[in-house]
């Protein structure tokens, strides 16, 4: 239905001309960018950082930012995205001494916050802290590279996430993020993900707007 959101990673763009690709992808249909940043520490690869962010904002995308940080410690980095222009920052709760704050921080900045949970990271944390959520990022790889295969152990994950947001009430998205593409986006969405995020499938192919419509055909009921 018209609530899914595709979100393709920059992670898999052309990084030298990153504005350009990211009009592309927005004009092929995709609804938000998500943004990976990684600091060779809690993950071992290195992206990039909020000046980035920025760039791509001063460059005119208009689109929401989705910030998915996989950095460690995490808390410094929430107001320099804000101010960078970040629509939403995710965070792992095990990088943040006290999840419950970064949560807080994120909201006093202004934007929307999410909690992010690895293959073998356990819903608990979530449990506390329902009231201060607005995004439950379920992955389906191991965080730290593009390009990885799906791992099945997310669709359970993401069942129970789905009926944890459900029995809140509140209006939580859920996304899925890794190995996604249009032969298992179909699955991701009946186990309750409603936003799904696409690295290479998207950005490592010729025709982006033919994977994205690929990709909503398969969410069609
Ligand atoms: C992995 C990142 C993902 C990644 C997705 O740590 O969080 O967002 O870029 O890339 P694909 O879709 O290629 O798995
Ligand atoms: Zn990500």
């Amino acid at each position: 239905g018209s609530g899914h959101l595709i979100a393709p990673s920059i992670l898999s763009a052309d990084l030298a001309r990153l504005g350009e690709d990211v009009d592309k992808v927005l004009d092929a249909g995709a609804d938000i960018i998500h943004f990976d940043v990684m600091d060779n520490h809690y993950v071992p690869n290195l992206t990039f950082g909020p000046a980035l962010c920025r760039a791509l904002k001063d460059y005119g995308v208009c689109a929401p930012l989705d910030v998915h940080l996989m950095v460690e410690p995490v808390d410094a980095l929430v107001p320099q995205f804000a101010e960078a222009g970040a629509s939403c920052i995710s965070f792992h709760p095990e990088t943040s001494r006290h999840p419950h704050r970064t949560l807080q921080m994120i909201h006093d900045c202004g934007c929307s916050a999410g909690l992010v949970f690895n293959p073998a990271t356990t819903l608990d944390y979530l449990r506390h802290v329902m009231d201060q959520v607005d995004l439950v990022l379920i992955m389906s790889v191991n965080p730290g590279f593009g390009g990885q295969r799906f791992l099945p152990v997310a669709l359970d994950k993401l069942r129970t996430a789905r009926a944890m947001i459900d029995e809140s009430g509140r209006h939580i998205r859920l996304e899925v993020d890794g190995g996604i593409k249009a032969d298992n986006i179909r699955a991701a969405a009946m186990a309750g993900a409603d936003t799904f995020v696409a690295g290479s499938a998207i950005f490592g192919a010729q025709d982006y707007r033919h994977v994205i419509d690929a990709m909503r055909a398969e969410l069609l009921p």
